[in-house]
């Protein structure tokens, strides 16, 4: 459980889009900016996390997002997909964890955890063998985390930011 008492999971809806970008985008230049260069940071922000590319990946089948709210305020967010919205095509049926981000106050308090169970119970609900995700191999907090809910590494993928091509490690549990 969270170390909230009142902290929700609930699936993002087409009105939350703005707020929906606004968490995406500050939670990745405060995780991602210290180690990047500025110019690719702002050109990944721009391309990734405009709202056209977010009404885009909200509309795919296969892909849902979900918010972690405390009283009112968005403090995390999760997208996970499955089938052919994978980013990557696996063996067997797979979830993809594309991306679990809590905001930077709101870390190390179970919110991160609450969101790796929702995407774990979705995983049960569709009957998939098991989850899988790509983490920036310098992302050793994440890395950390993932270790501790149970994933394995199992091969690399690359992933670029702005005009850096970095090195995403794999990682995968089974149900
Ligand atoms: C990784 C992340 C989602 C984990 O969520 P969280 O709510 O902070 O984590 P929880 O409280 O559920 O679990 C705590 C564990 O997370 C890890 N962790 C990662 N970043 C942390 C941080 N900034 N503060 C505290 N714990 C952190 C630790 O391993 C901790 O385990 P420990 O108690 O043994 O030290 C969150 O820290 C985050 O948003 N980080 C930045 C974004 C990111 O890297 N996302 C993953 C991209 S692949």
């Amino acid at each position: 459980m969270a170390n909230f008492e009142n902290l929700s999971i609930r699936p993002v809806e087409k009105s939350d889009l703005p707020a929906l970008r606004e968490i995406a985008r500050s939670t990745f230049a405060d995780t991602f900016s210290d180690q990047n260069a500025a110019s690719d940071m702002d050109k990944y922000l721009n391309d990734s996390f405009s709202l056209e590319k977010l009404a885009a990946e909200f509309e795919t089948p296969g892909a849902l997002f979900f918010f972690a709210e405390t009283a009112g305020k968005v403090i995390g967010y999760l997208k996970v997909n499955w089938g052919a919205a994978q980013t990557e095509s696996l063996p067997g049926k797979m979830l993809e964890i594309e991306r679990i981000y809590v905001l930077s106050d709101y870390r190390g308090k179970k919110v991160g955890k609450a969101l790796f169970e929702k995407a774990l119970s979705i995983a049960q609900e569709k009957k998939r063998d098991g989850i899988w995700l790509g983490v920036w191999e310098k992302n050793t907090a994440a890395l950390h985390f993932y270790r501790k809910n149970g994933f394995v590494e199992f091969g690399t993928h690359p992933f670029r930011l702005g005009d850096d091509e970095q090195t995403d490690l794999l990682m995968k549990m089974e149900i």
